[in-house]
Parts: C-alpha cells; structure tokens; sequence
C-alpha cells in the first residue's frame, strides 16, 4: 500500500527542453499554494556516486557504459532511500529526471530490457505521481543548447537527441497502463508551459 502523504512529481525531457526553468516554476507554485514542496534531481550532485556520474557524463573520468547505467541506478536508490521519508511524513518532491533518463538515453551499447531490469526496484519502490515529459525536437533543443555556456555533455548531438525523444515517446507508449505521465508541447513561450505543468499538477492535490 502506498503510504505516501506527500506527492513525488517528476520531470523528463531531452537536454535543453526547458526542465530547469519549469521546474522553478512549479515550485514557486506550489510554495505559492502552502504545500510542503521540495525539488530534487538525478544523478544527485551532492553524493558520491552522482559525483562519478557527473565526472563521467562531463568526460573527466571514463566508464564503460553498462558502469555508467548501473551507476545511475545505483544513484537513484540512494536517493529513493532519502526521498520514501519525505514523502511519507507529507513532503511533495519535484525531481529533474529519474529512472525514464536511464532508459532513454543508456541504450546506446546495451539491451533495453536489461536497463529496464536493473531499474525494476526502484520502479517497485517509488513511482511517481506524475511524470511531466517536455517535449521538443532535437533541433529546438540544440539551437537552445549551443546559447548556453558551460561544457557539453557526451549526449548532446542533435542524432543522439532525436533518438533520447524517441525512446521517450516508446518508453511512455509501453508503459502507458502503469505510469501516469503528461506530455507538455516545450517549444510553447514558457509561461504556457508554465500554465500545462500547474494544470496536471493541481489535479494531484
Ligand atoms: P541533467 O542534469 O538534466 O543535465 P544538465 O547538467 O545539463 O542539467 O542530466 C545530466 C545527463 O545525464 C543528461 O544528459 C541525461 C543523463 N542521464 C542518463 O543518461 N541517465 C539517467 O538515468 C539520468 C538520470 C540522466
């Protein structure tokens, strides 16, 4: 039985669909509303295995890819350990990416349904609420990328993308009877985003 009191609300979406700016938003929403609210995101960068991650993702360390997706796994029960607390005593989370980033973009040498596997305990473990997909082609994301300053992530080439997207939009197809998951137009001006994400959300409390 779930004994959650809080709500865990999630995003996803390809780089540069605008999950930072939304999920900003949202918070300042539902703090707006009284709710106990906090926001989170995968890999953590505060622990050490979201560290590595991060070291790795940046090019600085180099990890063979089936490591990195058992490291983001990894990651992703430590974190639901510290998260399941917060929940149950009422606190609602708002989290940039989860297990659907791993089985989006770690497919590249591997077996899907192995990602899949090693994700099943924290499938089991904590589903979230709702999960709010930011859609936008790989072109948008790129063009906004290429603005940003900061270094690259191994990901980001506009084929690498269009398939992350893709796999996305199989993933919430397959999973469609299990997971609850809204899929928000990200090329709209962000303050209609802004609007779609607080509708879905609202629905929840
Ligand atoms: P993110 O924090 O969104 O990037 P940024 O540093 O630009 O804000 O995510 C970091 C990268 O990690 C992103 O390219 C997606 C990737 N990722 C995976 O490959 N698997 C996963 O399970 C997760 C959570 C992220």
């Amino acid at each position: 039985m779930n004994r959650r009191k809080g709500k865990f609300i999630v995003f996803e979406g390809i780089d540069g669909s605008g999950k930072s700016t939304q999920v900003r938003c949202l918070l300042s929403h539902l703090e707006k509303r009284g709710i106990d609210v906090c926001e989170t995101r995968e890999p953590q960068n505060d622990r050490p295995v979201g560290a590595l991650l991060r070291s790795a993702l940046g090019g600085k360390t180099e990890l063979n890819e089936g490591s990195i997706a058992l490291l983001f796994a990894s990651d992703r029960l430590d974190h639901i350990s510290s998260m399941l607390p917060m929940l149950e005593e009422g606190t609602s989370i708002v989290c940039d990416r989860y297990y659907f980033s791993s089985f989006a973009y770690n497919d590249t040498a591997l077996d899907s349904e192995w990602i899949i596997s090693v994700n099943a305990e924290a499938m089991r473990l904590l589903r979230p609420d709702l999960v709010i997909f930011l859609d936008v082609p790989s072109d948008v994301s790129i063009e906004r990328l290429s603005k940003r300053a900061g270094i690259k992530e191994i990901f980001e080439t506009p084929k690498r993308q269009e398939r992350v997207r893709r796999n996305y939009l199989d993933l919430f197809e397959r999973f469609r009877n299990e997971e609850n998951v809204v899929i928000i137009d990200g090329t709209l001006d962000a303050s209609d985003v802004t609007e779609k994400v607080i509708e879905a959300v609202d629905k929840l409390f």
